[in-house]
């Protein structure tokens, strides 16, 4: 499978870079990371980059006049790196339509929750306050819409009596770090694609997102 060259976006923790940092050195996942860049100066992000040898970029967005000048030059460096796909992983920044358009089919997203349940902030409150019975990660194609593009595949839990949004954070954490590579070694084998609208797996629609159980996950 050739190597995949990617970007990772991040503002903050950086456990998703972590987790395809650690599955690529595995060899489970055949990418590049050609950089990683964040919005935020000092993050335990870019701190695991630097660990993993992994150039860094720091574009502080408060710098920038405006957002559409920002995505700008975010786009330039991104260009520039010669990424084929852009990975977002905690990029904590609403994008311009115009970068999303850029991005078309080439960015992915993870959400912390069952989309189209608890789009935005604050997911894991949400789904306590609504009752949810389950609730998990999502993993989705980037359009103008704020979590709201195509789902390609989702990590399941069930939520337990006692459960905060603490504990969900950490048990949906884990989840992504399970999900997020495996939907990246899918698009580096170009398994995936979504064009012109259509979502395909293995070059068949995929009406729904794929169902990953936290079972099967934790091999409980
Ligand atoms: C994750 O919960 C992800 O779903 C959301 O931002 C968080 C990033 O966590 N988009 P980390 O920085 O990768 O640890």
């Amino acid at each position: 499978m050739a190597t995949l060259p990617l970007v990772v976006l991040l503002s903050g923790y950086g456990s998703n870079l972590q987790a395809i940092i650690d599955a690529q050195q595995r060899g489970e996942l055949p990418v590049e990371i050609r950089a990683v860049i964040s919005n935020r100066p000092q993050v335990l992000g870019l701190e695991r980059a630097a660990q993993a040898g992994i150039p860094s970029i720091v574009l502080d967005h408060t710098r920038f006049a405006t957002r559409a000048a920002f995505d700008l030059a975010l786009q330039e460096k991104i260009d520039a790196l010669g990424a084929e796909l852009v990975v977002l992983a905690g990029f904590m920044r609403i994008l311009t339509p115009e970068f999303v358009q850029h991005y078309a089919g080439r960015m992915l997203n993870v959400h912390p929750s069952l989309l189209p349940r608890h789009r935005g902030l604050n997911t894991h409150a949400l789904a306590l306050a609504a009752g949810d019975t389950h609730h998990g990660a999502s993993i989705h194609f980037v359009t103008p819409e704020l979590d709201g593009g195509p789902v390609i595949a989702q990590a399941r839990l069930q939520i337990k009596t006692g459960d905060t949004a603490a504990t969900l954070a950490a048990r949906v954490s884990a989840l992504e770090h399970v999900l997020y590579p495996r939907v990246i070694r899918w698009y580096a084998a170009r398994r995936l694609l979504w064009h012109s609208g259509n979502l395909l797996l293995d070059g068949q629609p995929l009406t729904a997102p794929v169902m990953v159980d936290f079972a099967e996950i934790s091999g409980k």
